[in-house]
């Protein structure tokens, strides 16, 4: 009944690389098949270090949206929007900075990390302080489950589940919260019942972890429940009151193997990228003329493919017998470097021939994407809408 949802989002840095798609967008891509998914576009989150160039907020945007189609994000399983035209976002980040200490924000490690990387910005400000908040706001608004992010986001989805227990240790204790819970345990029909409170001691006297997740499960199997009456139960369970906002996981998305022409990471800062709609002519030449192992300087010379960028290509792109080839062929000087790029530079048109089908589509008609784009917004702006409703009652802020 109660569906694991996930829940990402990218700042609009415009056009994406090949990096994106084999570390990000293939994951997407695999869960959207398996979970309700919403992915969305961080663009409060990109003007909290871009507050001085607008201008560039609409393009990176679209740009973006593109790329994510034209990869296969499918619009028909995931839910794809824009945070800034979901307003409720602002205001539970709001309502959230009310309780939110300070030294919370200050310790979080992007903080000081990004303020000492960008010094040509000024970013002693409130919003960039504010970063990790407007993001746990991101995520709890939807009630996400799970949120797939890299390594570097881990602290930021700790810091949610930080600020989710303290709003709803904070708010989530109704009066005669005890009784209600009481209550409700009887819904759960005698057999469950006892279970329930087997469990629930089990948990709080001995602290038995297993114990906490087979009482959720028995509660995600109780078809009959009330949304009111599940949440009451779920923080009945470690003794608090209702749980209002949902603590969510982190979902570490394995780092890209992809390596830039160079062999150093693929990013835009290194101008090694090969970018998912390029041009067919640019590719082949790019990959032509990247670097290989600097020992082979002819034709004659072996090589070695551990010293090579086009190698780690090879890994990504070829199959056993193309990568026989290359080791005994480089190591042998039996084939040359143009020879040995030929199957990648063939492999890497081949993932993108589908890619620049789909998102010709869209270029010729953008409205296809606003379309996509309101569609998205609308679904999510109400599941924000129904938290906000909790959030305000909760607060006392649903008086007339
Ligand atoms: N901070 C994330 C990043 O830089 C982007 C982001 C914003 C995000 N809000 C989010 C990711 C909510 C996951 C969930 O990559
Ligand atoms: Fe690199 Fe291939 Fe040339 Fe060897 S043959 S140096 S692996 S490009």
């Amino acid at each position: 009944m109660y569906a694991e949802k996930v829940l990402s989002g990218m700042r609009p840095t415009g056009r994406l690389h090949l990096g994106h798609y084999h570390g990000v967008l293939a994951n997407w891509i695999k869960l959207q098949h398996e979970y309700p998914c919403l992915f969305f576009v961080a663009d409060w989150h990109a003007l909290t270090t871009a507050y001085d160039e607008p201008g560039t907020i609409a393009q990176n945007t679209w740009d973006m949206v593109i790329d994510w189609l034209a990869a296969g994000v499918d619009p028909s399983q995931a839910t794809l929007f824009v945070q800034s035209r979901v307003p409720e976002h602002a205001e539970l980040n709001l309502l959230m900075s009310m309780m939110t200490p300070l030294g919370w924000l200050e310790r979080v490690p992007t903080y000081k990390d990004q303020q000492e990387k960008l010094t040509h910005k000024d970013l002693a400000t409130y919003g960039f302080l504010g970063y990790p908040l407007l993001q746990a706001a991101d995520i709890l608004i939807y009630r996400a489950n799970r949120v797939p992010v890299g390594e570097d986001q881990v602290p930021h989805i700790e810091f949610t589940r930080e600020i989710a227990r303290r709003f709803n240790h904070l708010y989530g204790r109704e009066p005669g919260f005890e009784d209600k819970a009481k209550e409700s345990i009887k819904k759960l029909g005698s057999k469950r019942a006892k279970l329930y409170e087997e469990l629930r001691t089990r948990y709080q006297e001995k602290g038995e972890e297993s114990a906490l997740e087979q009482a959720h499960v028995l509660l995600d199997e109780a078809q009959n429940l009330s949304h009111g009456d599940h949440e009451r139960l779920f923080g009945y369970l470690e003794g608090g009151g209702k749980m209002i906002l949902v603590e969510p996981d982190a979902m570490l998305t394995e780092a890209s193997r992809m390596p830039g022409l160079d062999g150093q990471k693929m990013s835009k800062s290194y101008g090694n990228t090969i970018t998912l709609r390029e041009d067919a002519e640019s590719i082949r030449k790019k990959i032509r003329t990247m670097q290989t192992d600097p020992q082979r300087v002819r034709r004659t010379d072996a090589g070695d493919p551990e010293k090579c960028p086009v190698w780690q290509f090879h890994l990504i792109y070829s199959n056993d017998e193309v990568r026989g080839w290359v080791q005994e062929g480089c190591r042998s000087a039996g084939i040359g470097c143009i020879e040995c790029k030929q199957p990648v530079i063939d492999a890497v048109l081949a993932e993108q021939e589908p890619m620049r089908e789909r998102a010709r589509m869209y270029e010729e008609d953008p409205q296809l994407v606003r379309n996509i784009i309101a569609d998205g917004c609308e679904k999510a702006r109400k599941l924000a809408q129904e938290t906000m409703r909790d959030v305000r009652e909760a607060i006392g802020l649903d008086y007339t």
